[in-house]
């Protein structure tokens, strides 16, 4: 049996991972900063439950003392899902803001890496990151969010590297994807297009296949084109979107 730790499965992608997670066969570990969510329960159990407040600088020790007080000293895969964003230009985000995006996305995830090795190491494992298909693309109003995935695709780069052997290391890039994560982040209601993202559930089976593979891999065919584009056509890409801004000054942010 598969033991895997996710991270924020309270909510949207990380709740369907585990779920499905759990119903392939595997033991679900999962770190949340609520108490133990009722619709987890048929999932895992109430004990590999953490509750941790990722935005701590003490969270990844304290995950990896859950981890060696439930006596898992082997990891198969460890899933960077949960996130935070927040929506508006740098300029009008509070340095509390862009600390708590920086804290949450990039810096503990990278901890958590480095407190985790050596159950990973034992078990020859896979970390995955979850990071956006945004993290190639240039995203007014979601500056800091996106260097934050961008930040997490360069560790994982090097990471793949220096692990090679001892722990596979996969990003994973999906694109708009029906959470609340839109609304938690203070996107306006009228600019939130639930109706053309895809389901959390559609995306948490994409990811698990891709995990299985272990394979980095951008969820769903249009974001794949979308990431080759990107990386391909950057500068291209960004003189259109000028073009468009240029067009668009009068729209209210
Ligand atoms: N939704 C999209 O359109 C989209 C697109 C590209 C990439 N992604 C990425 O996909 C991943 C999952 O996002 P989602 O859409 O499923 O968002 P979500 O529904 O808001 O879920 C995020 C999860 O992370 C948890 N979390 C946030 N801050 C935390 C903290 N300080 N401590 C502990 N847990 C914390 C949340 O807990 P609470 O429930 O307590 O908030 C929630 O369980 C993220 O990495 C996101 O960047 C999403």
């Amino acid at each position: 049996m598969q033991t895997i730790l996710i991270t924020g499965v309270s909510d949207g992608i990380g709740r369907a991972l585990a779920v499905q997670a759990a119903a392939s066969g595997a033991r679900v570990l999962g770190i949340g900063r609520r108490t133990f969510p009722a619709s987890l329960a048929a999932s895992m159990a109430p004990e590999d439950y953490c509750i941790a407040d990722l935005g701590q600088a003490e969270a990844a020790a304290a995950i990896a003392n859950f981890l060696r007080a439930r006596q898992v000293t082997q990891l198969d895969i460890l899933v960077h899902n949960a996130a935070l964003g927040d929506y508006g230009a740098p300029a009008q985000q509070s340095r509390a803001a862009i600390d708590a995006l920086l804290q949450v996305n990039l810096y503990t995830p990278i901890a958590l890496t480095h407190a985790l090795l050596p159950p990973l190491r034992r078990a020859h494992g896979l970390v995955a990151f979850v990071s956006s298909v945004h993290s190639a693309l240039p995203t007014p109003d979601f500056a800091v969010y996106t260097a934050t995935k961008a930040g997490l695709d360069g560790f994982a780069r090097s990471l793949r590297l220096e692990e090679q052997g001892a722990v596979d290391v996969i990003v994973l890039w999906p694109g708009p994807t029906r959470t609340q994560l839109h609304a938690k982040s203070g996107v306006p209601p009228e600019r939130i297009r639930s109706e053309r993202y895809a389901s959390p559930e559609e995306v948490a089976q994409a990811m698990l296949a891709a995990m299985q593979h272990r394979r980095s891999r951008a969820i769903g065919l249009s974001n794949r084109l979308l990431r080759w584009a990107a990386v391909h056509f950057e500068a291209q890409i960004d003189a259109l979107l000028v073009k468009t801004a240029q067009r668009s000054t009068h729209t209210v942010r």
